[in-house]
């Protein structure tokens, strides 16, 4: 990213820290082969919370959305997010992170899907090497038009 696209998001040298490269070293990992990349997203400044990292509540919202992708695909209408079964913020998410969602399902139910979803960061003036920040795991429910539990027709 080239300081001028990064500053255009109001993400600055001066207001973000570069990667520790400590941190970078010790936490480094390779993506999941076994999971689907879902969603891609940058936070911003005005996601942060009083500490100056990431409010928890908008990685929450952020994982939803990826989680609910896959199961979008089966469900083949509406659906309601019923359960966050687990939910690990392993480490804080910074402003100016890359942020890749990886999914995949792990049960299929009647009128249920529930799925694992990892996240990883490239940090600012870290980008290509991945730090595992968060993961959960979500269930989603088909509904009809009334909002009650709909059977998922496996294909
Ligand atoms: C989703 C909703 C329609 C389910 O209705 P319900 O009467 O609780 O449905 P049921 O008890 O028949 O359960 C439906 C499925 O959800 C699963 N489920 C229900 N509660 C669950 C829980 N706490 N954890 C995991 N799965 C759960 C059931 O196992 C069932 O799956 P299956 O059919 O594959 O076995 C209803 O709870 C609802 O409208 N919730 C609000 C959804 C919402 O607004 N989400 C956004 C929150 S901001």
């Amino acid at each position: 990213m080239s300081t001028e696209s990064s500053a255009s998001l109001g993400i600055t040298e001066s207001s973000v820290p570069a990667a520790d490269p400590t941190e970078t070293r010790a936490l480094h990992v390779h993506l999941p082969t076994d999971k689907e990349l879902v969603l891609k997203v940058i936070p911003m400044p005005a996601d942060c919370n009083a500490n100056g990292d990431i409010f928890g509540g908008w990685v929450m919202a952020q994982v939803d959305l990826a989680g609910s992708v896959v199961p979008a695909r089966y469900v083949d209408g509406r659906m309601a997010t019923v359960a966050v079964n687990q939910f690990i913020f392993k480490q804080p998410v910074r402003v100016g992170d890359i942020l890749s969602f990886f999914a995949a399902v792990t049960r299929i139910g009647n009128t249920s899907i529930t799925v694992q979803v990892e996240v990883f960061a490239e940090r600012f003036r870290a980008q290509g090497r991945y730090i595992k920040v968060t993961e959960a795991s979500l269930t989603y429910v088909a509904i009809d038009d009334a909002g009650k539990p709909r059977k998922i027709v496996k294909t």
